[in-house]
């Protein structure tokens, strides 16, 4: 009956917390949140509302409740050094420190962690402090990307073709970012489809999880802006339709790998979850991106799925023991789809762009699972904030009923709320499919 403390307000932490609730171990859940999420609220033994960078109110809550360990769901309080106190004060913890959360948050890092150790997936990338040697690296490649240094909610990332279309206007990004960042990444751009792979990782040993694919584009058919992810979908063959077989073992040796760099680096365990962002190019994998915890939506897909007590997960993580705990996932195909404000992610002239705090009704949605995220329950009822509110999941035999289920239980919520319907529906999957002929042939 350990109690365990979860850091975390969004939607991943919910499907978190129902993961540690579920635990045949009757863990009591403590919920550290930023701002109150009833999905959390209601399944743990004790709340407490503050900051992520309050390490003193963290550390009380966590002795005041006995907390065995500590899960940690968002990059934010990994990047402040929560692990690190929590670890100080003899709490361990399924997350890494901030030194090894710098796989998340340095992608300078990452990729000069590949390269030294040789590494395969890297990209040609160049890492810059001040202009000079900008123009010349630019003009040897084909497009370009251009990334600064630093956390920045998975928006700071320019894409040429997307958010610029030549090398001058690279060259003015590389600039703009240098006056607020100090270093940035410039990259060669790659043509594929991406899947994220989430790793776990207790330092020595690396296991995965079912791969994902996330829809970034707030609209339908991949338009519009970039957004914190609009759903997500996975299958029932632990696969996905535009994969290889070898493509997800080749997702797994990379991260093995990064696992044993990081240790010979830094001589630390990197004990938490690798979230491998891959994508699968005309000539095999690549890496574009490492996250340092569980996906946003992605956690949603896997979470549902996991066979292993989630405990006995965390606290191999903890022990170093993930080689003796088999970890599997029911053959189950699931579909994410979130509900967001109609404004959600729209440039600020947008003529919707401006809906705040509107009140949503929930009514029956089935079969489907249900994750809050930035929802706010007042007296009279449910509202959102700016952010992405609630994740619905289908969880089925196939990724046609999975999706039905998903678009059954959007339809049960009322409100002033988008979501993209296309996502895990065979046309838009037929398209990736076809995508990834094309490049490869
Ligand atoms: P990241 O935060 O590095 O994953 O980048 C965010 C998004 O930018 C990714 O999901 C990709 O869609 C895109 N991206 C990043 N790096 C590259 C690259 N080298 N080539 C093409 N697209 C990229
Ligand atoms: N789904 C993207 C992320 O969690 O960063």
């Amino acid at each position: 009956m350990p109690n365990i403390l979860l850091i975390g307000n969004g939607a991943r932490e919910h499907a978190i917390a129902e993961a540690v609730v579920r635990s045949a171990r009757n863990p009591g859940l403590f919920a550290y949140m930023k701002a109150n999420n009833p999905g959390i609220a209601n399944l743990s033994r004790g709340i407490r509302l503050g900051g992520y960078s309050d390490m003193a109110a963290i550390l009380d809550f966590a002795r005041a409740n006995e907390t065995a360990f500590a899960i940690v769901g968002p990059e934010d309080p990994l990047n402040e050094g929560v692990v690190d106190s929590l670890l100080t004060a003899g709490i361990p913890a399924v997350g890494p420190t901030k030194s090894l959360a710098r796989l998340e948050t340095s992608k300078s890092f990452t990729r000069n962690l590949a390269e030294k150790y040789g590494i395969p997936g890297n990209v040609r990338f160049r890492v810059f402090t001040s202009e000079a040697g900008i123009p010349e690296f630019i003009v040897a490649l084909d497009e370009v990307v251009v990334k600064p240094d630093g956390l920045t909610g998975g928006k700071g990332v320019m894409v040429q073709g997307d958010h610029f279309f030549n090398k001058e206007e690279a060259l003015e990004i590389c600039r703009q970012i240098l006056r607020e960042h100090d270093q940035v990444i410039v990259e060669e751009k790659l043509a594929g489809e991406e899947f994220s792979l989430q790793c776990l990782c207790d330092g020595k040993h690396v296991i995965a999880t079912p791969p994902v694919q996330d829809h970034k584009r707030r609209f339908v058919d991949d338009k519009g802006p970039n957004t914190g992810g609009m759903g997500s979908y996975s299958c029932e063959d632990h696969s996905l339709p535009f994969l290889k077989t070898e493509d997800v073992a080749a997702g797994l040796e990379i991260t093995r790998q990064f696992a044993a760099a990081i240790y010979r680096e830094t001589g630390t365990y990197y004990k938490g979850v690798m979230y491998g962002g891959f994508m699968i190019t005309r000539s095999g994998i690549r890496l574009l991106e490492y996250n340092a915890r569980f996906g946003d939506p992605e956690a949603m897909n896997i979470l549902p799925l996991l066979q292993t007590d989630f405990v006995d997960i965390c606290e191999a993580i903890i022990n170093g023991t993930l080689d003796r705990l088999p970890v599997t996932f029911d053959k189950k195909a699931t579909v994410c789809k979130y509900i967001v404000p109609k404004g959600y992610g729209l440039p600020k002239d947008h003529p919707d762009a401006q809906s705040t705090a509107a009140g949503i009704e929930v009514g029956d949605t089935g079969q489907a699972r249900l994750y809050y995220s930035s929802v706010d329950k007042r007296n009279d009822g449910l509202y959102m904030t700016t952010s992405r509110a609630i994740g619905v999941v289908g969880v089925a035999d196939n990724l046609h009923e999975a999706e039905i289920m998903a678009e059954n239980a959007v339809a049960a919520i009322r409100g002033p709320v988008a979501h993209r319907p296309d996502i895990g529906t065979a046309a838009l999957i037929d398209k990736r499919v076809r995508h990834m002929e094309t490049l490869r042939k």
